[in-house]
């Protein structure tokens, strides 16, 4: 019997927080990972070595960037099984405060990119049976009132109804579709609001999360254990927003 072959996956927003977390589960778990980022800078380097050269600049609300992405990758690879979309810009602040031009760059940002994305992947995730993961934020579910971010929880939840449409679509091609909902999860580089002691007494596991405890979730729905797991939203937020 030929051995399966192995599995790959392209992580947006890989070149640091919850994306490259996910990026380094995954090849931990054997998973041949091509990461894209955005911004050049002297970690591309670095990371260039440990991914084995797969990582690609592209800035994914650009379509013409997709193309191109997608393109490189599946004359590399000819297949691909997964895609972790972590992109997703944050605002803080009440929508008095919000200009026009913000709330447009909050969806292309967080929403037109994984539009971009998936259409731009779904010939391949379909051939491959393939998973899909988004990066919602947490109770984006539950559609409340928000004082403190509303634009960006509105993205968010413009790019759940996405994830569950594409979950429903794609289901009949073997393609499973899910988002993940981080709570407050501190890094390098994380909006300082990860960092409120306020907000962290509001949490009832008493602490944020770190970005392995996103990386688990992530490969686990990217994996067969979570074999009949569609449309799903995954809460990683240590109880907040319940
Ligand atoms: N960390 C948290 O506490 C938390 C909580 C809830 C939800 N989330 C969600 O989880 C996801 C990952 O969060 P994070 O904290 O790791 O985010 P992050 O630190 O802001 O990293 C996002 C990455 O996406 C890249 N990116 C942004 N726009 C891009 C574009 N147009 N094209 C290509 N790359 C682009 C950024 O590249 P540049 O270096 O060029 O900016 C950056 O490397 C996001 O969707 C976020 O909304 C995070």
């Amino acid at each position: 019997m030929s051995p399966d072959p192995q599995r790959v996956a392209l992580v947006t927003g890989g070149a640091r927080g919850l994306g490259l977390a996910c990026a380094r589960k995954l090849a931990q778990e054997g998973v041949r990972v091509h990461l894209a980022y955005r911004s050049a800078g002297a970690h591309i380097a670095a990371l260039e070595r440990e991914f084995g050269g797969r990582v690609h600049q592209a800035d994914v609300e650009r379509e013409g960037d997709w193309a191109r992405l997608a393109g490189e990758l599946l004359a590399h690879e000819g297949r691909l099984d997964h895609f972790v979309h972590a992109v997703g810009e944050y605002e803080h602040g009440p929508l008095a405060e919000v200009s026009g031009p913000t709330l447009q760059r909050l969806f292309a940002n967080n929403v037109v990119s994984a539009f971009l994305g998936v259409s731009a992947l779904r010939p391949a995730l379909r051939a491959s049976r393939g998973t899909v993961v988004l990066f919602g934020c947490a109770g984006v579910d539950s559609a409340r009132a928000r004082r403190d971010a509303a634009a960006y929880v509105a993205a968010k939840t413009a790019l759940l109804v996405l994830a569950r449409s594409w979950a429903q679509e794609e289901a009949e091609h073997g393609v499973r579709v899910n988002m993940v909902a981080p709570g407050l999860v501190p890094h390098e580089h994380a909006s300082e609001d990860t960092l409120d002691p306020a907000l962290w007494q509001r949490i009832p596991l008493g602490r944020p999360g770190e970005p392995h405890e996103v990386a688990d979730v992530v490969a686990w729905l990217s994996s067969q254990a979570s074999s009949y797991v569609t449309g799903a939203v995954v809460p990683i937020a240590g109880g907040w927003m319940l």
